[in-house]
């Protein structure tokens, strides 16, 4: 049975009931956002026969990590998908100290995008999965707009998450919180078609997904999860070292991905505002949980922009098993 060929925008505007000028903004936006994926996507399948596609750009980012040229090139490639159009101001980027705003002049009263606009770099070179990360924000009235405090507010206000995830072949995965929805890009159209909806995460799965290399420097509720994990049956290990891959495989079979805090870096190293949040909405919205092990993740009122949290992502029964061990009784 032929499938029927429902178009990304299509669906953003079967999400909202009705025509309005906000859904045909937002189905505008999300077309936008599958613009720059596109691109990254064409410019990931011929990294290895441009020139300076791969490598580092030579200058180090906001985060103090070495930028790679396809951070740059992403970053670059939201910007131009977006500046013209109208449809966001700020552009908040895990790649620029400051949002972008597009074009200068803009209202900052428009809505806000916030991006990873690659994740996983450290695959690249490898020429493994990476993804983008995105996340839509109403600027809230009541704060300054001086140093973006009016975009400093909880994940839960989020009026649309979700990520591109360039693996063999291309998804887009949003919420504007009415459930999980996966597209798949056709090449030959051009076009992200719908192939999962709704995606619900199962109560339990056998995954999970951490970088034990970190173990030492864990604290002893996290070393008790390993050993937990290590001596009973039925979970088994997948790291990829890209959070949008990693995320995708328990967001669809479940399981629980952690990054926590370690003793240097008690905060953990993934950024609050464009990857946990975005990430956490999704989770909730198939059924799952996302907790930096103290607090819920969508109820942090973020700080900074570039704020780092501890993740503990998944399925609610494996989060509760991280839970219990953090609380000392596996
Ligand atoms: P980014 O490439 O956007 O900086 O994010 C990398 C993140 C995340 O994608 C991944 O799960 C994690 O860093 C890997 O970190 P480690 O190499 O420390 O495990
Ligand atoms: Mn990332
Ligand atoms: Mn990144
Ligand atoms: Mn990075």
């Amino acid at each position: 049975m032929s499938r029927d060929v429902l178009t990304l925008s299509r669906h953003v505007l079967q999400q909202f009931e009705s025509f309005t000028a906000e859904a045909q903004d937002f189905s505008a936006l999300l077309n936008r956002i599958a613009l720059a994926g596109k691109m990254i996507a064409r410019r990931l399948g011929q990294s290895g026969l441009i020139e300076d596609a791969l490598g580092i750009t030579g200058s180090i980012n906001v985060q103090g990590e070495e930028q790679k040229q396809m951070d740059d090139y992403a970053n670059r490639a939201f910007i131009r998908a977006l500046e013209q159009t109208g449809l966001v101001c700020r552009l908040v980027s895990e790649e620029m100290k400051t949002p972008a705003r597009l074009p200068e002049n803009c209202s900052l009263s428009r809505l806000a995008l916030l991006i990873d606009p690659l994740d996983g770099s450290s695959n690249i070179d490898a020429n493994l999965t990476v993804g983008s990360i995105f996340s839509v924000l109403r600027p809230l009235e009541n704060r300054p707009e001086a140093d973006n405090q009016d975009l400093l507010q909880p994940g839960r206000n989020q009026l649309a998450a979700g990520y591109i995830l360039y693996g063999p072949s291309t998804q887009l995965v949003y919420s504007i919180g009415k459930g999980v929805h996966s597209f798949t890009l056709d090449p030959s159209l051009g076009e992200f078609i719908l192939s999962q909806s709704p995606i619900r995460t199962p109560e339990r799965g056998s995954v999970y997904s951490l970088n034990e290399g970190y173990f030492c420097q864990w604290n002893e509720g996290i070393q008790n999860f390993v050993r937990y994990v290590h001596r009973r049956d039925g979970y088994t290990s997948r790291y990829s070292g890209a959070l949008v891959a990693d995320f995708h495989r328990i967001l669809l079979q479940g399981g629980v991905y952690l990054y926590p805090g370690t003793q240097k870096k008690p905060e953990g190293k993934l950024r609050l505002m464009y990857e946990a949040a975005p990430l956490a909405f999704l989770a909730e919205q198939a059924g799952g949980v996302a907790t930096t092990g103290t607090e819920s993740i969508l109820d942090i009122v973020p700080q900074s922009l570039h704020q780092r949290v501890p993740l503990i992502i998944g399925s609610r029964e494996n989060v509760m098993e991280v839970l219990n061990c953090l609380q000392g009784s596996p």
